[in-house]
């Protein structure tokens, strides 16, 4: 019976192994809830592990959510005009714009919020509209289904799509005929 002898003891160590890993990974989840042990400041960026774990969880979530969402064939320009407002008044303090810092407290978020120049070419519409409707958890991304029924999100969806590319001179540009725009209709109803 040697074989099955050696077997037994294969199992045993195997149980052990297995004992000391479940404590040691207890013990260290112990320590950083319990203790103290993981750093919460703002004021200090993640570690490359943690960045990767959160960073990596988000993205799959994002993409898992968004497959029952089916965006719309394509965008209009009063889509997109109508998008840009929502974009310029709630979104360019943290995220930016062509030509447009972001807010100077914005450097103080962790993660930081990137510029969004790209976002159409790393995310598809149906993503877009998932992460700007139900928000960032543990991130300063907020929901904004608490602000916007479904077609603004997709006005705001729209928008993004096209801040690819879009020079500084054509937001500035927006940015002065929404102005004009407001002050017309203002006047109007005085
Ligand atoms: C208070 C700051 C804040 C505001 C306001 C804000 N966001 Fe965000 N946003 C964040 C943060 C923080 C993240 C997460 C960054 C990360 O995970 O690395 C984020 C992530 C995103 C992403 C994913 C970016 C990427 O490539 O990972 C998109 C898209 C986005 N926001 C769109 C918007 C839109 C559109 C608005 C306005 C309706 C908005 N955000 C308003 C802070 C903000």
């Amino acid at each position: 019976m040697p074989k099955q002898y050696g077997g037994k003891h294969l199992t045993i160590a195997a149980m052990a192994g297995g004992a000391f890993v479940a404590a040691a990974f207890g013990a260290v989840g112990f320590a950083i809830v319990g203790l103290g042990w993981f750093d919460v400041a703002a004021s200090s960026p993640h570690s490359r592990l943690v960045y990767w774990i959160t960073h990596t969880t988000m993205v799959r979530s994002v993409q898992a959510q968004s497959r029952s969402v089916v965006a719309p064939r394509r965008f209009t320009a009063a889509q997109a005009a109508r998008g840009f407002r929502a974009y310029d008044g709630e979104c360019v303090m943290c995220h930016g714009g062509p030509g447009v810092p972001r807010a100077p407290w914005v450097s103080g978020i962790t993660p930081t919020p990137p510029y969004l120049l790209d976002a159409a070419h790393e995310w598809t519409p149906s993503q877009l509209k998932i992460i700007i409707s139900n928000g960032l958890k543990m991130t300063a991304m907020p929901a904004w289904n608490v602000r916007h029924p479904d077609a603004q999100t997709w006005d705001i969806v729209a928008f993004v799509e096209q801040l690819r590319g879009m020079t500084p001179a054509r937001y500035a540009q927006m940015r002065h005929d929404l102005r004009n725009r407001t002050a017309r209709a203002q006047n109007g109803r005085q």
